[in-house]
């Protein structure tokens, strides 16, 4: 089948990276000319594991193409995906639909025949109705399915969550459009994946609905991770604890500095808002986001109190920058809150994060950024583990502490285990579990 992807971003270029996998043949359609121009000579514009071979390898077998022009991608296509960003609208917290629109305007100027729209972008519940309005008005005789089908997939393990995801969700009632879309996920129905059909504006709320509730889990385990240290009990022995109760589940139980990225800020806000519209205040989701961004104040003042109270003159050293590891995404991260809190409190902040520099380079300032952990560490006054990359894991500590001017880590990642970090001689704190090492 062809299908067309407007906007080759994190979800578009792997969705249509992965239908070409399954054999479909895709046009991903951006206008930004430069990121289509890169992709073209094979660079890839993020960081996301094994997307440059899959995107090689069916670009060569001539099922995936790339191009800026909308015309030439949707004509005689199966299925126009938009997968364009909708961010959170500075005015009001509400998603941002101005590019989800722009595109199915440009839609509407091409399109004959019957055409199945499919949104893939995360949009609040409605604007399926709205995007068949707009089509519409254009071409009033467009013979018209606008579906929704939010994507589930997390950056850093984006295709395998593609390939083999929990569940598709589909929202739509016109028969010719299910069609269509069975046969596009056929691959995965084959390998069993429940394959979901909704009502479209149920399907646009399964999106909403599931990322609130993943930030709520992270941000209950957080705050019981603050009754843990106060109680002197370990975090991860509870959570372990509570995961294993299969009414819970163990994912999303990690203590940590916050929840951060592209998605659960602005979701949840989204959310937030589009309840209010409808005269439904979800207070739950109000609570969470406020905790959530308290937390990375909070997460500042623990590494000031871990230097003795005042980091001013200090150097601190800073491992990881993106919100999670495996991608180069910093939007939302929670390190920019808490570098700027400790920029603010009169420290100089040196960082090194494998995938994340070039972007943090643009949402932070007078910031030192380091070729490797080890020069990150050195001279440094304490050592802070922002973001949970494996090679951070593997660190050889004796030398990070040789490095160090003095062996603070503040760990918010828990990546370390308490008993071997005051065997090395650090004062160690991490997250919901004992402090070990003088203060
Ligand atoms: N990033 C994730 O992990 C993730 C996961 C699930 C869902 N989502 C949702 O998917 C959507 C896209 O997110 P993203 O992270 O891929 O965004 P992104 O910012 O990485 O990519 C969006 C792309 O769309 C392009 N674009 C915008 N308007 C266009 C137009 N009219 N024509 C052609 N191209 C256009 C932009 O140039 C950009 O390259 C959002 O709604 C997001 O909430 C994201």
């Amino acid at each position: 089948m062809r299908v067309a992807m407007i906007g080759a971003g994190y979800v578009g270029l792997v969705s249509g990276a992965c239908f070409a996998e399954f054999g479909h043949i895709v046009t991903c359609i951006d206008k930004d000319a430069k990121k289509i121009e890169a992709l073209r000579r094979r660079e890839m514009p993020i960081y996301e594991p094994g997307l440059a071979d899959l995107v090689a390898k069916n670009v060569a077998e001539q099922r995936l193409s790339f191009t800026t022009s909308l015309a030439a991608g949707v004509e005689d296509a199966a299925a126009v995906f938009i997968a364009v960003g909708t961010p959170s609208r500075r005015t009001d917290g509400l998603a941002d639909l101005t590019y989800v629109y722009q595109a199915a305007r440009e839609i509407a100027g091409v399109i004959r025949g019957h055409a199945v729209i499919v949104t893939k972008s995360t949009v609040p519940v409605g604007t399926g109705d709205e995007i068949a309005r707009i089509i519409g008005d254009i071409q009033p005789n467009a013979d018209l399915s606008v579906v929704s089908n939010p994507e589930f997939l997390r950056e850093g393990a984006a295709i395998a969550d593609f390939m083999a995801p929990d569940r598709v969700v589909i929202g739509t009632d016109d028969e010719r459009a299910r069609e269509v879309m069975h046969e596009l996920y056929r691959p995965l129905a084959d390998k069993q994946v429940p394959i979901l059909f909704t009502q479209r504006r149920g399907a646009e709320l399964i999106k909403y609905a599931a990322n609130a509730f993943l930030a709520t889990k992270i941000t209950f385990i957080n705050e019981i991770a603050d009754l843990c240290e106060q109680a002197s009990a370990d975090v991860e022995e509870v959570a372990h604890g509570i995961g294993l109760d299969h009414r819970i589940g163990p994912k999303f139980l990690a203590a940590g500095p916050g929840y951060g990225g592209s998605c659960f800020p602005k979701d949840l806000l989204a959310l937030l808002k589009a309840g209010l519209d409808f005269g439904v205040p979800i207070r739950s989701i109000e609570t969470i986001i406020s905790i959530n961004d308290q937390r990375k104040r909070a997460m500042a003042r623990r590494i000031i109190a871990a230097c003795g109270g005042s980091i001013r003159g200090r150097t601190i050293a800073v491992l990881g920058l993106t919100f999670k590891a495996d991608t180069d995404d910093m939007r939302e991260s929670p390190a920019v809150s808490i570098i700027t809190a400790l920029q603010d409190a009169g420290a100089r902040v040196r960082a090194y994060d494998p995938q994340g520099m070039e972007q943090a380079r643009s949402v932070l300032n007078a910031v030192d950024y380091a070729v490797d952990a080890y020069t990150c560490a050195e001279g440094a006054d304490a050592l802070v583990v922002m973001t949970e990359w494996d090679m951070f894991r593997s660190l050889d500590l004796v030398r990070i502490r040789s490095l160090l001017k003095s062996p603070i880590v503040v760990d918010l990642r828990n990546i370390y285990r308490p008993e071997e970090m005051a065997k090395l001689g650090f004062t160690y704190v991490s997250v919901g579990r004992p402090q070990v090492g003088a203060r």
